[in-house]
């Protein structure tokens, strides 16, 4: 019997090229996005809205319902957003979290009773290498990756009497749509910050547009899938990228700190 994979945040990005090739590979995967798949998609899709508690709860029955089981969990959907601390509105602070959060969670705890039931699963959060520094203008999307690892850390301890495990893939820059869905935190009235913002949004567009393709995030998930013991934490960027983790850690923090200024072209 092939495994059942559930995606979520399935339309496009890394979640699309994940739920193609896995499909491709033999799984049987059922992708998900907030409304109906406009075009014929190869692998089986559903509607799901990871900020909706009923909307959660139906497409894991409805999945339950047509397989009896769920073997994988891949947690991907969600939301970028870029602003300074000290202006980002309220709401979209919540509606970021409530996305790669609080969502993510609200997920695993949908579909945790058929795995406990099954006595086994996997369960695989996407985060970001931008989860593991708090990024200028960006601090409110890394807050909420880092928070993504540290809920993996503890499901892993907690699930893995039960055969559970979990672990997070944490890309860098891949090319996706999320330069169209990011939440742009702009004050247009005399803020100190406007320019600055402006410019980080630029930049980061075009790192995005000009990064690799999201298929070798597929790649990589299903080498997690395929292997009998799975790491926690997964990096899977550009060198440079995942070069910064080490410089993070070995560098003082005003070296890495003056370092990520300098990066960003800040004074
Ligand atoms: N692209 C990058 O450079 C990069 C780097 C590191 C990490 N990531 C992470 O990778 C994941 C996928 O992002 P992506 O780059 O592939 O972006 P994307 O192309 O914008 O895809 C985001 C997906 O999330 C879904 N989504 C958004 N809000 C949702 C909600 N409330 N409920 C359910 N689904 C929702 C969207 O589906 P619908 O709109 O169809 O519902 C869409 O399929 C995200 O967690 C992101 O933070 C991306």
């Amino acid at each position: 019997m092939s495994k059942v994979i559930l995606i979520t945040g399935a339309s496009t990005g890394i979640g699309r090229a994940t739920a193609e090739y896995l499909t491709q590979a033999g799984y049987r995967v059922y992708g998900t996005s907030r409304h109906p798949f406009k075009e014929i998609v190869a692998f089986q899709t559903l509607i799901l809205d990871v900020n909706d508690e009923v909307s959660v709860q139906s497409a894991v029955s409805q999945l339950l319902q047509r397989e009896s089981r769920i073997d994988i969990l891949i947690n991907n959907a969600g939301l970028g957003i870029i602003g300074a601390l000290e202006e980002v509105p309220e709401a979209m602070i919540q509606r970021v979290f409530d996305t790669n959060v609080w969502g993510l969670l609200r997920v695993c705890r949908a579909v945790l009773p058929a795995m406990r039931h099954q006595g086994e699963g996997l369960i695989i959060n996407v985060g970001s290498i931008a989860g593991r520094m708090g990024l200028p203008f960006r601090g409110i999307y890394s807050a909420s990756k880092a928070a993504v690892e540290m809920l993996t850390e503890t499901l892993n301890i907690e699930l893995k009497s039960f055969g559970i495990r979990a672990c997070s893939v944490l890309p860098g820059d891949v090319r996706t749509n999320i330069n169209e869905t990011r939440l742009v935190a702009v004050n247009q009235n005399g803020s100190p910050y406007r320019h600055s913002v402006e410019d980080m949004n630029t930049k980061v567009n075009a790192e995005v547009s000009n990064a690799a393709e999201p298929i070798y995030i597929a790649k990589a998930i299903e080498k997690i899938i395929m292997t009998s013991s799975p790491k926690t934490h997964y990096v899977v960027g550009p060198f440079l990228q995942r070069a910064s983790l080490w410089l993070k850690r070995f560098l003082p923090s005003r070296v890495f700190e003056y370092l990520l200024r300098e990066n960003y072209g800040m004074k």
